[in-house]
């Protein structure tokens, strides 16, 4: 694998912080690499690979001789610096959801559509984290049996609100009280509204577009009821799927069981099944409770897990950047 100039963008945060713990783990080889947070976080140190890093202040010249800079540090920031990080020659491959309704921008999960990697213009972006294992769940299931309808109900971890969600849960399990509208601690919340699309949250408008943009299936119709939970790691997802071609429920386990990038664990009678607690720190997307909908004529339950802060963003975008760099001779 050929060696490049890496920068991390919000590589204080969460994201950002498991971007530097899965390269650690993975094989992607970094000739130079270069730390950015907001001025708060500038001059503070990072170890990486046993080496001292220094956070650096983002600014517009940051990307000069940086082949890939992975963003996660927000859509204002994306909106701002992906742009000029692109126009400096190096490409994008952005965690938040500023670019993903762009038709100029693929948007991509590797073991789905990575040969839209190569249709980027400097940016590519990384789907939403219930996206991702979603994603990476119906690219078998609708090559095969060609998904109608989908009906998703999330259950997320309050880390999907990242460090700040975090700090705010840990609080109130201590009884401090913090001065939002709703508190988390033993309560179950929604994302904001956009005030153009008032009845549905932003996080569900983004399962009901990403997939079909991922699969190039637009009419895949997919309706959501997305909630935070207070628990801290990992998205879960019960999945209600029609299908248009009938399907034989062995069939579709032995089918997601030999996919790329999906675990199965399916045995309820021994209460085993993919939990926060099993899956937290993994890289696959596990799936269980994989059973018929009898509701329907072709009807399919599954339960997903994945862990948001890897699968869900920071290894997506790595299995990226690996794909782009084995890519170039
Ligand atoms: N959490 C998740 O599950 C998840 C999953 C998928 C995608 N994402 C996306 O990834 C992004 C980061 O999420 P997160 O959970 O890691 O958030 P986070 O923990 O709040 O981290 C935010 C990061 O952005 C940096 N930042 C903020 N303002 C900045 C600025 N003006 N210039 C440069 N850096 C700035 C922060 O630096 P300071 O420390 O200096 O403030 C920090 O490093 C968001 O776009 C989010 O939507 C998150």
């Amino acid at each position: 694998m050929k060696k490049v100039n890496l920068a991390i963008v919000g590589a204080t945060g969460l994201v950002g912080r498991t971007f530097l713990k899965v390269l650690e783990e993975r094989n992607l080889q970094i000739d130079n690499l270069r730390l950015f947070a907001s001025q708060n976080s500038a001059g503070k140190e990072i170890i990486f690979k046993g080496r001292k890093f220094v956070i650096e202040a983002l600014n517009k010249d940051s990307f000069y001789g940086t082949d890939i800079a992975l963003f996660s540090a927000g859509s204002s920031v994306s909106k701002e610096f992906a742009p000029i990080a692109a126009k400096s020659g190096c490409v994008v491959i952005d965690n938040s959801s500023a670019w993903r309704r762009d038709e100029n921008v693929p948007l991509v999960v590797p073991e789905v559509n990575p040969d839209d990697i190569f249709k980027h213009n400097g940016i590519i972006a990384n789907p939403n984290c219930n996206v991702i294992p979603l994603a990476v769940v119906f690219g078998p299931l609708h090559q095969k049996y060609h998904i109608r309808r989908v009906v998703v109900s999330t259950y997320q971890s309050i880390s999907g609100a990242g460090q700040k969600g975090i700090d705010k849960l840990e609080k109130e399990i201590q009884g401090i009280q913090t001065h939002d509208k709703h508190r988390i601690f033993s309560n179950i919340i929604f994302h904001p509204v956009e005030p153009e699309q008032p009845e549905i949250t932003n996080e569900e408008a983004k399962l009901h577009f990403e997939p079909c943009k991922i699969l190039h299936s637009f009419d895949i119709k997919i309706t959501s009821t997305c909630v935070r939970l207070p628990f801290f790691a990992c998205h879960c997802e019960a999945v209600n799927i029609e299908t248009i071609f009938p399907f034989e429920i062995e069939e579709v386990k032995y089918l997601l069981a030999n996919s790329k990038g999906i675990k199965i664990i399916d045995d309820l009678k021994n209460e085993y099944y993919p939990t926060p607690d099993i899956v937290k720190g993994k890289d696959e997307v596990y799936v269980g409770r994989i059973r018929r909908d009898t509701t329907i004529e072709n009807g399919l339950n599954l339960w997903v897990v994945s862990d948001n802060i890897r699968k869900g963003a920071a290894t997506n975008a790595i299995q990226i950047a690996e794909i782009l760099i084995n890519s170039e001779k």
